[in-house]
């Protein structure tokens, strides 16, 4: 017979119709002030997930802030730039016995299946403590720490959004407190997971190419969010739009690019409301795709040829109010 589940709503369906029940946590609110920034676009290969982790490690290094990232990507991009193998594969193989959590066992960990007949809780049950891991301490007193992704997320985007939607900000209300930033990268759709972060997030910063597609993109993108944050009464607001994969002076592509840039200012001046396009933008650099191959953001290994890089990171975290005298 089908397990299903029973007890204190609410619960959560797999797509398979198995059926889930959870225990309730008990939640506190943090006192510290901190800000939670979805990094969001339904959109892949935007520089969503560069833009997150080089921010984050940005803030921990240069900024000596406490940030944690929370990778929502089942993709695990944001996990495999910060993380090596080994500890990587630590937080994410499939055995019952690890120890170390991941994202997924945040959305799953207090659920037990309930098989209605012996009336007896079996399955995976993982503590929520150890999803967590200390990524790096910096110098000047900083850190960054990580939520690893995993694969298994694919299944949370099957799952209702109304049954796990609050998930992620509780659990951030809970232990957030320890950091002055937190930032979740989001996979390129809105889904369960997705939704999730933009619940958890104070505000949402859509990374975009100043191109063809993202022209007639954001609109789309804009009005989806608005849907969504309506139905699911999510507060966060967008903070900004912010053109990534910028061609620098000199690329045949940079006239073409300011045009479309110029573009995407005006809808965004004219959207309703009108949300803020970043005045920095992110350059071209395949500097970036190194520092991924070298799972070191650039912040973290400061070399002179990289510095116009981090400046322009530096100047969007302002613009952001996330350091000085921003918004
Ligand atoms: N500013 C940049 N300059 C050059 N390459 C970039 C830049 N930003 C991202 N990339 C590369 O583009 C690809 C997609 O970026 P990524 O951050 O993974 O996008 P997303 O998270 O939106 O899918 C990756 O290979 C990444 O290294
Ligand atoms: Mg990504």
């Amino acid at each position: 017979m089908l397990p299903a589940w029973t007890g204190e709503a609410p619960g959560w369906l797999l797509p398979n119709g198995v059926a889930m029940a959870y225990a309730a946590t008990t939640m506190t609110d943090a006192s510290k002030k901190r800000t939670v920034l979805a990094v969001q676009n339904i959109k892949g290969g935007v520089g969503k997930t560069t833009i997150a982790v080089n921010l984050a490690a940005l803030l921990a290094e240069k900024h000596h802030k406490q940030v944690l990232v929370i990778d929502a990507d089942p993709q695990c991009n944001a996990s495999l730039y910060l993380l090596d193998d080994p500890r990587f594969d630590a937080r994410t193989r499939n055995d019952p016995q690890r120890q170390e959590g991941n994202l997924y066992d945040l959305f799953h960990g207090d659920v037990r299946y309930l098989d209605v007949v012996t009336g007896q809780h079996y399955g995976p049950k993982r503590s929520t403590s150890n999803c967590r891991e200390l990524v790096r301490t910096c110098a000047g007193g900083g850190s960054l720490s990580l939520v690893c992704g995993s694969a298994e997320l694919f299944d949370v985007q099957e799952i209702a959004a109304e049954l796990v939607l609050p998930r992620l900000k509780r659990w951030i209300r809970t232990t957030g407190d320890a950091y002055d930033h937190v930032i979740i990268d989001c996979p390129p759709s809105i889904s369960s997971l997705s939704l999730s972060a933009l619940k958890a997030a104070d505000s949402i910063l859509v990374p975009m190419a100043a191109d063809v597609f993202s022209v007639h993109g954001l609109r789309i993108l804009l009005e989806t969010l608005a849907r969504y944050k309506k139905v699911y009464d999510i507060q966060a607001k967008v903070a900004g739009v912010v053109l990534s994969l910028f061609p620098p002076d000199g690329d045949a592509r940079r006239t073409g690019a300011e045009n479309y840039a110029q573009r995407i200012r005006e809808a965004c001046a004219t959207n309703v409301p009108a949300i803020p396009c970043l005045m920095q933008s992110i350059s071209r650099d395949n500097a970036y795709p190194e520092s991924f191959e070298k799972r070191s953001p650039l912040p973290f290994s400061p070399k002179p040829a990289h510095d116009r890089l981090v400046d322009e990171l530096d100047a969007i975290a302002t613009e952001l109010g996330l350091i000085g005298g921003g918004p």
